[in-house]
């Protein structure tokens, strides 16, 4: 299937041009306007007149027949009449068919723009995740290949790790994060075994493998131990770049710690791997779904020492300007719907490409307002990832990755 590409929310989506020819036919069958011209169904007959004589009688005053214009549409019994409203510009112009519609549409989405995040866990079979309709805890032998393939199979090559990793494992210094053969390590090496060319994110923090359940090492009385917690997600990515990942991308938000593992990197000939930066992170109750998808609630208190505070949009100029810096490829604003105004902030100061994160909240909103028939879903999807996408992100971390990906394509 070939990777589809959304012009309009409303619209199918077979109006790709790459799908132009291939979808011509599901186009007629769904398309209340028609809007590509096939050529009239003539019948082929021989012409029995030259251009000269049909020139002639033209001339002549003997013009031949076509069909008359259609006869204006009436408006309802009771419409007012008024004189003509005398408007230098009528924007609905450009507006009034799905063709023009489609023609001058600024923003398109496509199913390259899509990073899926994935959970995996070390259960043979996957476990549905309660507070994340449709997503799973994927068993990381089998699930996990199974739901990449599909991905791959509607042109999503993109996937971020999270591992739900055993209680047991779990330590006040994390150490199980930089396991070589820890669930993320294994997962990554099995997807490049089966995948090559897939393109694998990993997530560095502490917090999934921190018995205290935060992004950092946590000092007794609380204090989130910066220094040393970047010396930690150092040895994780380094550890994940060994297992082949393509792009470490650290959420947990500490400072300097896109310079301290660029450097750790370029140290060990990691020169090709990405640094995607959670540049624009903030403290955000919409992370609830994820952190019981992972058991990973913070043990005490909650994460505001170093995720950012919502009511803030100019320090996350100083977040770019330390990242840009520091040697980040990829800025992040996570998350993506509420924070619109920081993805656009992002766009217009850094030339680097920007990223947003739809996060579980997010997700899970649009779920269960469409599970209770108050929402449309595959209208809300859409529409939500591609204002997320005009906002200023190229690419897009969503759980809704494949689903929208199919829509794209004109399935379901
Ligand atoms: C942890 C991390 C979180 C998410 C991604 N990485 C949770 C948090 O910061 O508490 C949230 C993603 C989501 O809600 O979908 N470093």
């Amino acid at each position: 299937m070939a990777p589809a590409v959304l012009h309009s929310i409303s619209a199918p989506a077979c109006f790709s041009p790459k799908q132009f020819v291939t979808a011509r036919s599901s186009c007629a069958r769904s398309c209340r306007v028609t809007c590509i011209a096939e050529p009239p169904t003539v019948k082929a007959s021989t012409p029995t007149r030259s251009v000269e004589e049909c020139e002639a009688a033209v001339v002549a005053g003997n013009a031949p027949s076509a069909p008359p214009p259609p006869p204006k549409p009436r408006a309802p019994q009771g419409t007012p009449t008024v004189s003509t409203l005398h408007l230098p510009s009528r924007p609905r112009r450009n507006r009034k068919s799905l063709a023009l519609r489609n023609a001058f549409q600024e923003t398109v989405l496509t199913p390259a723009n899509f990073i899926l995040p994935l959970f995996v866990h070390e259960g043979e079979t996957n476990s549905p995740i309660r507070a994340m309709p449709g997503c799973d805890r994927l068993g990381w032998r089998h699930g996990l290949l199974e739901e990449v393939s599909k991905a791959r199979d509607v042109g999503v090559n993109s996937v971020v790790l999270f591992p739900k990793v055993p209680d047991a494992l779990k330590s006040a210094t994390a150490d199980e994060c930089y396991n070589e053969n820890g669930l993320v390590h294994r997962s990554i090496r099995l997807l490049k075994d089966k995948f090559p060319d897939l393109v694998i994110y990993t997530d560095v923090a502490l917090d999934p493998y921190n018995s205290d359940g935060h992004d950092g090492i946590c000092r007794e009385d609380g204090v989130i131990m910066n220094d040393e917690t970047v010396h930690q997600l150092c040895k994780q990515a380094v550890s994940q770049a060994r297992a082949g990942a393509d792009v470490v991308s650290p959420s947990d938000m500490m400072d300097g710690r896109i310079g301290a593992i660029r450097a750790a990197l370029d140290a060990e000939g990691f020169t090709d791997v990405s640094i995607m930066a959670y540049t624009a992170k903030y403290a955000s109750a919409f992370y609830g779904p994820f952190r019981d998808a992972l058991d990973s609630n913070p043990r005490f208190g909650d994460k505001r020492t170093y995720q950012m505070n919502p009511g803030n949009y100019r320090e996350a100029l100083i977040e770019t300007r330390t990242d840009e810096r520091e040697g980040a490829d990829i800025l992040m604003v996570k998350p993506a719907l509420p924070y619109l105004d920081v993805i656009r902030l992002l766009r217009d100061s850094s030339p680097l490409p920007i990223s947003a994160y739809q996060v579980s909240g997010e997700y899970s909103m649009i779920k269960a307002a469409s599970a209770a028939g108050m929402l449309d879903e595959k209208k809300a999807i859409l529409e939500s990832l591609l204002c997320i996408k005009r906002a200023g992100a190229d690419v897009i971390l969503t759980y809704f990755a494949l689903q929208a990906a199919r829509y794209l394509a004109g399935e379901a």
